[in-house]
């Protein structure tokens, strides 16, 4: 499915927070970076439909509010930043919950099949009937993603979903959720900070700086020295990496204006 946003702003009271934002999110992955309080959460709230901006939102054709909310959380799955819950509920019992709109008076072979593989796959299956007060904080953040993948959407929009990570783990997930998002041909987004995740599982990178979107395409056209200098104020080096992606390798913050001198060649397609 086809998820696109045309021309959203959107404002909390007087804070003009994105402005005239339009993005397609098609089958595959796309990567959202930027830096701190530049607009990714807002943005993937507007395009879970959490929030309501001005503009249209639409998913194939269809504007998200003209779709009834059981049609749109069937389709449309969002795990945002801040997963943290008091919900006293056990792992299984959590990931189980991302079937509620597939569950009956009764629980599946379906959902209990479904629901054990995914707690395999995220290495949870032996804190299954722990509750989730007793987790560690990367622990519930794999338990939160397990349940936005037991959902089985059409769409998948994650926020920070590796933010409690170890490097491992990283990986790991990332791969499962590049090899889920291929087999069931979904159109997966996820905000992230790491510039070499994004550029290892990504298909397209978009990069919001200040509510705008400065520019997207693939990895290797925007994942560029320049970009990452100008957006983040960073010096870097970009080598070709694993399947000639680029490898961001950080030697540290921009030091003087010369550093930022003029560009031969901009990042990605400019918007
Ligand atoms: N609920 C809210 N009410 C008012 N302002 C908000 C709210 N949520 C976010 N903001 C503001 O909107 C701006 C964008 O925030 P947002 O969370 O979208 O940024 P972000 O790109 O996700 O940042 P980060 O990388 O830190 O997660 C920030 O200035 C933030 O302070
Ligand atoms: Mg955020």
């Amino acid at each position: 499915m086809i998820l696109e946003a045309s021309e959203i702003p959107f404002s909390y009271g007087t804070n003009r927070v994105l402005e005239d934002l339009t993005l397609q999110l098609q089958p595959g992955m796309t990567a959202i970076i930027g830096p701190n309080a530049a607009g990714k959460s807002t943005l993937l709230k507007c395009l879970s439909g959490l929030l309501r901006p001005e503009g249209e939102v639409r998913l194939d054709g269809v504007s998200l509010s003209n779709l009834k909310q059981d049609q749109l959380t069937r389709q449309v799955s969002f795990l945002p930043q801040d997963f943290s819950t008091t919900a006293v509920l056990t792992v299984y019992e959590a990931v189980l919950l991302g079937r509620v709109h597939q569950l009956g008076w009764r629980v599946s072979d379906d959902d209990t099949r479904i629901v054990d593989q995914l707690l395999e796959e995220m290495k949870l299956a032996e804190v299954a009937d722990r509750f989730l007060n007793e987790l560690s904080g990367g622990q519930r953040q794999l338990v939160a993603i397990a349940q936005s993948l037991a959902r089985e959407p059409e769409v998948l929009l994650l926020d920070e979903p590796t933010s409690n990570l170890d490097l491992r783990r990283q990986y790991e997930v990332c791969t499962l959720i590049r090899r889920l998002t291929d087999s069931r041909g979904i159109s997966t987004a996820l905000a992230v900070h790491d510039l070499n995740l994004a550029s290892r599982y990504a298909d397209w990178v978009y990069v919001i700086q200040e509510g705008r979107l400065r520019c997207g395409g693939e990895p290797q056209s925007v994942l560029t020295e320049a970009m990452i200098a100008d957006v983040y104020g960073v010096e870097t080096h970009v080598s070709p990496g694993q399947e000639g992606r680029p490898l961001i390798t950080v030697l540290g913050p921009v030091v003087s204006d010369s550093a930022q001198a003029p560009r031969e060649q901009d990042a990605g397609d400019d918007v």
